[in-house]
C-alpha cells in the first residue's frame, strides 16, 4: 500500500518445500507424503510473487533463492508473473566445498538464485563496483594526463569478430601506416580521435607494431568502471551463515540454515550506484538481508533501507513462538549496536506487528495510529517511535513536515497553527480537506488516501 513501485531490489529465500518441516501452510508443516505438496507451494508463492512485482520499481530486480525441490516450478511461476522477457539469470550459489557422505548418487554442492527484472528494458546493466583485484589491473597513469586517472592497456586489434571491411584500415603513426592482422575493434573515426587524444599506446615489437587502447578506471562521468556480475557465486558456504547467527545470538540452533550475509551482500552490491535504494525481503527468517544492507551501507556510506517481513513461525505445536522478535529483530539490533566486542554498523529500524482485524471493526473505532504509520511510510524516511497524541499529529521538518489531523473542529485550529509555525509548506492529511484548506492556505492539504480508507474498511 505504501511502497508500490518504490522498491529497487527484492531478495527472497522462501521455504524450499523439502517436506522436512520447512514450509508452513495454513499453520501446518507440509510433509513429503502430502499429495498436494507442490500445488500448495505454487499457490502460496504465486500470490506472493504477484504482490512482489507490484512493489518493484520499473528498474527494480528480484532475486529468489531456491534448490532442486521447486526449481522448475519456481522458474515457470517467475515466467508467468514477471514475463519470460524479464528473465536475467539462473545463478548458481556454490554452498559447500564437498562432503556429502550421505548422498546416494551425486553430491549436491549448489543451490540457485533466479534473477528477474520488473522491466528489463528499464535497466541498463546489473553491475558491481570494481573489486580491489580489478583495480590492480589499472596500473598505468600518464604523467601528462594525470587527471584521467589509472588505465590498463587492451589490444585494439581483433581476430575473433566476423570480418567487417570498415574495421580494416591503417593507423598512421610516426610516418608509418599500421595495419591490423585482420581488423580493429573500433571504427576508423573513433580510433583516430583516440590517437589524437593520446589514448592509444603504440609500440614497436619484434613482430611489427602493437596497438593498444587505454581503458580508464574512471569513466568520463567520474564513476569507477563497473565490473559485471557473474552467474556463479562461489561461496561463502552455508556454515558461514550458521556461524554468524551463532556469534550474534549465542545460539547455533536459533535458526536453521540462515544464508551467509556475504552471499546476500554479493547480490546487493549491484546497488552500488543507488545509495538510497529500498530493499525488501518477505521471507526474512533470521534477518540476513537486513544484515547485508547494513553492511553495504557501512562499506560505502549509503543510506539504503530494508523492509523485512517474517512470520512468527508459530504453529499449533508451538503457539507462542515468535521468530521475528526473538531472532530477526534481536539479531539486527545487535548488528546495529554492536555485540561481544564487535562494533555496531549503525542504522536502526522500527519493529511493527501486523494486526489481524475483523472486517468493519475500524468503522466503530478508528485507530489513528495505523493511519499515522501509513502516512509516515508514504512521506518520511523514518517512523516516529510513538504516536504523538492529541488532535494534531506532526513529524519531520521543513518541507517534509507531515501533519495528520485526527479531528477537525474548533479545537483543531489553535494546535494546527502552532504546528505550522515554521513549516507553512507542510503536508496535512485530514478527513475534511476542504475545511482545512481555509485554515492552512500555504500547506498542501490532502484527503486520507482512498486505498488506505479501503484497507481500513471505510467506504466513502
Ligand atoms: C529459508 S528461510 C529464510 C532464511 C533467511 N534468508 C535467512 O537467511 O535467515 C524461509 C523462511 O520462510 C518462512 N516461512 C515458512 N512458511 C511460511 C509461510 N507460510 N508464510 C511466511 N513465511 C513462511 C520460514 O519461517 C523461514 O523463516
Amino acid at each position: 500500500m505504501t511502497h508500490a513501485g518504490r522498491v529497487k531490489c527484492i531478495y527472497i529465500d522462501p521455504p524450499y518445500n523439502t517436506g522436512n518441516r520447512d514450509f508452513i501452510y495454513n499453520d501446518r508443516f507440509i510433509n513429503k507424503e502430502d499429495g498436494w505438496r507442490h500445488s500448495k507451494w505454487i499457490e502460496f508463492m504465486h500470490r506472493r510473487l504477484i504482490l512482489a512485482k507490484d512493489l518493484l520499481r520499473e528498474d527494480g530486480v528480484i532475486f529468489v533463492s531456491i534448490d532442486d525441490n521447486e526449481l522448475f516450478h519456481l522458474g515457470m511461476l517467475m515466467n508467468e508473473v514477471f514475463g519470460e522477457g524479464n528473465w536475467i539469470s539462473t545463478m548458481i550459489w556454490k554452498k559447500s566445498y564437498g562432503g556429502g557422505a550421505k548422498a546416494k548418487h551425486i553430491v549436491g554442492l549448489h543451490e540457485y538464485v533466479l534473477c528477474y527484472a520488473c522491466n528489463k528494458g528499464a535497466i541498463e546493466t546489473i553491475d558491481l563496483p570494481p573489486s580491489d583485484e580489478v583495480r590492480r589491473y589499472y596500473k598505468f597513469t600518464d604523467e601528462k594526463f594525470a587527471e584521467r586517472g589509472p588505465y590498463r592497456l587492451q589490444p585494439l586489434a581483433t581476430t575473433s569478430m566476423d570480418a567487417r571491411p570498415n574495421l580494416r584500415y591503417s593507423v598512421p603513426f610516426e610516418g608509418e601506416e599500421i595495419w591490423p592482422e585482420k581488423q580493429w575493434q573500433w571504427a576508423k573515426e573513433r580510433a583516430l580521435t583516440a590517437l589524437a587524444n593520446n589514448e592509444l599506446s603504440i609500440n614497436k615489437t619484434k613482430k611489427g607494431w602493437s596497438v593498444n587502447y587505454k581503458q580508464y578506471l574512471f569513466g568520463s562521468d567520474g564513476e569507477e568502471r563497473a565490473a559485471k556480475m557473474y552467474s556463479v557465486l562461489d561461496g561463502p558456504y552455508t556454515q558461514a551463515g550458521t556461524g554468524e547467527v551463532k556469534d550474534l545470538l549465542g545460539d547455533g540452533k536459533a535458526f536453521s540454515f540462515p544464508k551467509p550475509s556475504n552471499m546476500v551482500l554479493a547480490l546487493l552490491r549491484h546497488l552500488h550506484q543507488d545509495k538510497n535504494a529500498v530493499v525488501v525481503d518477505f521471507f526474512a527468517g533470521s534477518g540476513t538481508t537486513g544484515h547485508a544492507v547494513l553492511k553495504l551501507n557501512a562499506e560505502d556510506g549509503g543510506s539504503r533501507q530494508f523492509i523485512l517481513v517474517s512470520s512468527t513461525e508459530a504453529t499449533d505445536e508451538e503457539p507462542d513462538k515468535n521468530l521475528c522478535r526473538d531472532v530477526c529483530a534481536k539479531r539486527l539490533k545487535r548488528v546495529c549496536e554492536g555485540y561481544g566486542g564487535v562494533g555496531g554498523l549503525e542504522g536502526g529500524f522500527a519493529y511493527l506487528r501486523i494486526e489481524k482485524m475483523e472486517p468493519g471493526r475500524l468503522l466503530r473505532r478508528l485507530q489513528h495510529e495505523q493511519v499515522w504509520i501509513t502516512l509516515q511510510m508514504l512521506h518520511l524516511d523514518a517512523l516516529t517511535p510513538e504516536a504523538p497524541g492529541g488532535i494534531v499529529w506532526a513529524a519531520g521538518e521543513g518541507r517534509r513536515r507531515l501533519i495528520y489531523l485526527t479531528q477537525t473542529n474548533e479545537k483543531t485550529w489553535g494546535p494546527l497553527e502552532r504546528a505550522l509555525e515554521e513549516n507553512r509548506r507542510a503536508t496535512i492529511y485530514t478527513w475534511q480537506p476542504e475545511l482545512v484548506k481555509h485554515h492552512a492556505p500555504k500547506a498542501t492539504v490532502r484527503p486520507i488516501p482512498k486505498f488506505l480508507m479501503e484497507r481500513l474498511g471505510i467506504h466513502s
